[in-house]
């Protein structure tokens, strides 16, 4: 299967590599990932690569391929820090549908990163505690030394991470910390199916700031179908604003590289 885009884009100094479906685009950006991690370790006197994760459907078969980059001896998480994105609210780490589980599952089970060095925000904390464990979750990351390479998806209705669509203008939209927000009723639907249904997705979650997403050195955006199209073409040739969060983006730049399928580019124009 050839890795090569069948297009590639630039949109205010970011690129953007389309490829015929996602499991090559899913390929060329683990790839991408791996290299970077790779890199970064080797100008660290201490290895430490600190990475931000994703969950949804999205990234698994990109998580596939850094576990079999791992397994063929091509990449170690040893050094790598993590920092996950998201968690639903009110939820047990036991719960097949909370991110702990998706992340088990899909990676720490697999590689070779310490149980110390992951990090997800905690859907089980009493209510009276969420403030304060949102507000060590940006301090821990700041003390890091911020994310090296972040991975995103995008939600239909443009939100990244957790971060739902917000009247908010664009400046204090980018400079939202890490709190519990109500999920978007387009999000809630489209969990659904996992949960049962509709009315059994959690009304809220723990998400990870636009601050420290948008701090990242590195954002690697993947983005497959149909249904994401619309979301694609708001956030690269929309206005920048709160009310599509993934145009956000835009301010960042050449930090950027999104890995699409040709469906989910199908509205950007040449
Ligand atoms: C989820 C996650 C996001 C993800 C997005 C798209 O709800 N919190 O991090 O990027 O929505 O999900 P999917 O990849 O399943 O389409």
């Amino acid at each position: 299967m050839s890795k090569t885009p069948v297009r590639t884009l630039t949109r205010q100094g970011a690129t953007v590599h389309i490829y015929p479906d996602k499991m090559t685009a899913s390929q060329a950006a683990a790839q991408f990932w791996a290299d970077a991690m790779t890199r970064i370790g080797e100008q660290r006197a201490d290895a430490k690569v600190v990475l931000g994760m994703a969950t949804g459907s999205t990234p698994i078969p990109f998580y596939a391929e850094l576990v079999d980059l791992h397994r063929r001896g091509h990449l170690s998480f040893a050094k790598a820090v993590i920092y996950n994105l998201d968690e639903y609210y009110p939820i047990s780490p036991l719960d097949p549908n909370s991110y702990h589980y998706y992340m088990h599952q899909h990676l720490f089970g697999q590689i070779d990163v310490p149980a110390n060095q992951t990090h997800l925000l905690d859907g089980s904390v009493p209510h009276w505690a969420i403030g304060e464990h949102c507000r060590q979750f940006d301090r821990w990351i700041v003390r890091e030394g911020g994310i090296d390479l972040q991975l995103l998806g995008i939600g239909r209705n443009g939100h990244i991470g957790f971060n739902e669509p917000t009247d908010l203008p664009g400046p204090a939209a980018s400079q939202l910390p890490t709190r519990r927000i109500t999920l978007h009723p387009v999000t809630r639907a489209d969990a659904g199916p996992s949960f049962g249904g509709r009315d059994h997705v959690p009304r809220h979650a723990l998400a990870l700031g636009t601050e420290p997403i948008l701090a990242a050195r590195q954002i690697v955006m993947l983005a497959f179908g149909t249904t994401k199209a619309e979301a694609v073409a708001r956030s690269l040739d929309g206005p920048i604003t709160g009310r599509v969060p993934g145009s956000l983006l835009q301010q960042v730049g050449p930090n950027v590289t999104w890995w699409l399928n040709s469906d989910a580019a199908a509205l950007l124009r040449d």
